[in-house]
């Protein structure tokens, strides 16, 4: 399973408890309409094995997270949002985000183990926030519908089919 970036520097693991202080630090600097980012996180993050964050580390430093939640109940076909991604800025446009992407192949292998693979992804981000392409390269996510006004502005929902498939292509087509 791939668990690092492009950048050698930084690595990709499962959070754990002494994360959420990072993460909540990561996300009070991306989203600057959300409140409140302990509480939000240490919160999501109660909710494991539904809810399970990936964080990008460098020097012993968070610099990045990803929040995948299962939809709909446990299903032997799961649909799995990806909540929400930050990086910070310094870090960004070098390779992390979509390396946090890819720990979705653990969030499907550890599914495995009771018998339930990922169906599908599902995105909403908001219109004007071009990470939508990096879903569409990462993942395969398509948008399939905008949603006028719905947080802070128009949102689309994306999804993406067999997004396993899609990562496991992507990541040898890199090797
Ligand atoms: C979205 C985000 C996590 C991407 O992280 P990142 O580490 O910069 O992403 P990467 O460097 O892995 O980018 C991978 C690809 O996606 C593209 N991409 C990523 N974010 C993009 C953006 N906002 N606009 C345009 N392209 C973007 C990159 O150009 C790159 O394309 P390439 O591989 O063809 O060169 C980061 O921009 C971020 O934290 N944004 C603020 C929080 C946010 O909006 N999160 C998403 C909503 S939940």
């Amino acid at each position: 399973m791939p668990n690092s970036s492009s950048d050698p520097n930084i690595a990709i693991r499962p959070a754990h408890s002494a994360d959420l202080e990072g993460i909540a630090a990561v996300h009070a600097k991306s989203f600057v309409r959300q409140s409140n980012s302990l509480e939000w996180v240490a919160a999501t993050a109660r909710s494991y094995p539904r809810a399970r964050y990936f964080v990008a580390e460098h020097d012993a430093r968070v610099v990045g997270y990803v929040v995948w939640v299962e939809k709909s109940g446990f299903r032997a076909e799961a649909v799995v949002e990806l909540e929400q991604i930050a990086v910070l800025p310094e870090f960004r446009d070098r390779g992390v985000g979509r390396a946090l992407i890819e720990s979705l192949m653990d969030v499907d292998e550890a599914l495995r183990t009771r018998n339930a693979h990922i169906k599908a992804v599902l995105i909403t981000t908001r219109l004007d926030n071009e990470a939508w392409r990096l879903y569409q390269t990462a993942l395969g996510a398509e948008i399939q519908a905008t949603v006028i006004d719905l947080y802070s502005a128009d949102e689309v929902i994306m999804v993406a089919k067999n997004p396993i498939e899609h990562l496991a292509k992507s990541h040898l087509a890199k090797k």
